[in-house]
């Protein structure tokens, strides 16, 4: 039989977990199921021990489940326990739980690998203080930015973030109205404005020569977030869609033992985008 894994989430109706992972089974010849299911909201811990009793070998984690799964008992990564949330779980033969987080991972794969966007030594902003940004600080401080400096509408909670992961960097908390006349290499959108078509309000002269502007989130359409980088003088203005391929690559990996090629996949999924 074949091993068995799937993403848990509410609402899953629209995950393209199923789609991008049978296609890296598919491309690195490994044989597995993966679906998607949908989880009762106050029914993660039992589905996640029915999935287990099952035989399932692995989950993907999704919104609203990410922080209880990350109060599992099981053995953390490092960067799982710094964010707060966990995407990825594994179980072994051995009959452990692995527990971890890959979007900050995905992330800067997608920045540095896809786009070739090095983070290193570059005045970096990024826009929210909420569960996506958390889960990203510590693979973007990894690696080794000049600075780091985190704007949220609540200021309070951008500087919380910012003490909570100040000892891996140079990280600044501040409220959008303290970006003025200063500017920025690279601008990652974590907030959730674009999903009501909005951007945060943002100084006009935020970016500097060749900077560039990555919106976590992506559609069918540019995001309100990648036209006003576009319009402010990005030299690229990026959506998430790589991003999501590539926290699904890092799942797949921990669990296969293999990392899927993501290139074909990124394209796939972006001609299904423009087609939908
Ligand atoms: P997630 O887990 O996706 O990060 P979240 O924890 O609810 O979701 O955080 C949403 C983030 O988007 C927050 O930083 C929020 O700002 P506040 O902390 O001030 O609420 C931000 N956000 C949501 N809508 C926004 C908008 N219209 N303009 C600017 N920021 C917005």
């Amino acid at each position: 039989m074949s091993d068995h894994y799937a993403v848990m989430g509410n609402p899953i109706g629209h995950s393209k977990s199923p789609k991008i992972h049978a296609l890296f089974a598919e491309e690195t010849h490994q044989s597995l199921t993966y679906e998607a299911l949908l989880v009762p909201l106050d029914g993660f811990v039992n589905a996640v021990a029915d999935f287990r009793a099952a035989g399932g070998k692995g989950l993907n984690i999704t919104v609203p489940f990410k922080q209880e799964a990350w109060a599992l008992e099981a053995e953390q990564s490092e960067r799982a326990r710094r964010a707060g949330a966990v995407n990825t779980l594994w179980f072994r033969d051995d009959g452990s739980l692995f527990a971890d987080t890959t979007d900050g991972v995905g992330l800067v794969r997608d920045l540095t690998n896809n786009h070739g966007i090095a983070l290193a030594a570059k005045r970096i902003l990024i826009l929210g203080a909420g569960g996506a940004v958390r889960g990203v600080l510590e693979p973007i401080l990894a690696e080794h930015p000049a600075s780091v400096v985190i704007a949220n509408r609540t200021a309070s909670k951008a500087r919380e973030l910012a003490s909570l992961f100040g000892d891996l960097g140079s990280l600044h908390g501040c409220g959008f109205e303290s970006l003025s006349g200063q500017q920025f290499d690279l601008v990652i959108n974590g907030t959730a404005a674009s999903l009501e078509g909005e951007v945060p309000p943002l100084p006009d002269d935020l970016l500097a020569a060749n900077a560039s502007c990555y919106d976590m989130m992506y559609g069918a359409e540019r995001t309100p977030f990648q036209l006003w980088g576009t319009a402010h003088g990005a030299v690229q203005s990026l959506d998430g869609l790589g991003m999501l391929v590539e926290q699904a690559a890092e799942s797949f990996a921990i669990w296969r033992g293999v990392r899927p090629d993501t290139a074909l996949v990124i394209k796939r999924l972006r001609q299904e985008l423009r087609e939908s």
